[in-house]
């Protein structure tokens, strides 16, 4: 059996070596991360997740769909429930509208006040907007309702994640 002896100058280059990596890659990995992230976020945005609604049941009639996925955040998994109001248009296309009022947040419902009916009105501070999702003039809301992406597999309607509306020009 060989007897190597380790020198006084190899232990502290091999102890220096060794923590000098350990703080360089806790430095690094907050810059990989940094410079990830927005591909991760970008893969996440271009998903579609499913909901419980049958697209040969939807009318012209905004109807309010619920829907919940699973969301991790590191080590911390939590349910995320989504809400989108949901019709045909006169082409038959499937428009899906976010209910987050663009004034301050709020939930906007479809015929929610009898005075505007064939609306979409916000309780909060009166917010009107059209069935395309475009804001009322003279409301508080400043811009249209984000709409989703949407698609169809299986008979089912899958949404992405609300963007800016291209159903108002
Ligand atoms: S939050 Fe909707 S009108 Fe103010």
């Amino acid at each position: 059996m060989s007897k190597q002896r380790v020198s006084r100058r190899q232990f502290l280059n091999y102890t220096l070596t060794g923590v000098g990596g350990f703080m360089a890659a806790g430095m690094l990995m907050p810059m990989v991360r940094f410079a990830v992230d927005p591909m991760l976020k970008a893969e996440a945005s271009g998903k579609f997740r499913a909901t419980k609604q049958k697209v040969a049941e939807l009318t012209s009639t905004p109807v309010r769909v619920d829907f919940e996925y699973e969301q991790k955040d590191a080590w911390y998994t939590s349910t995320v429930t989504q809400t989108a109001w949901v019709f045909k248009n006169k082409e038959g296309e499937v428009i899906a509208l976010s209910p987050v009022c663009k004034h301050l947040g709020c939930t906007v419902n479809w015929n929610g006040d009898k005075n505007n009916e064939n609306m979409f009105y916000c309780p909060c501070h009166g917010g009107l907007y059209h069935k395309n999702g475009k804001n009322v003039p003279g409301t508080p809301p400043l811009g249209p309702l984000d709409s989703y992406p949407t698609k169809e597999k299986d008979g089912i309607l899958y949404l992405g994640q609300p963007e800016p509306n291209k159903y108002v020009k």
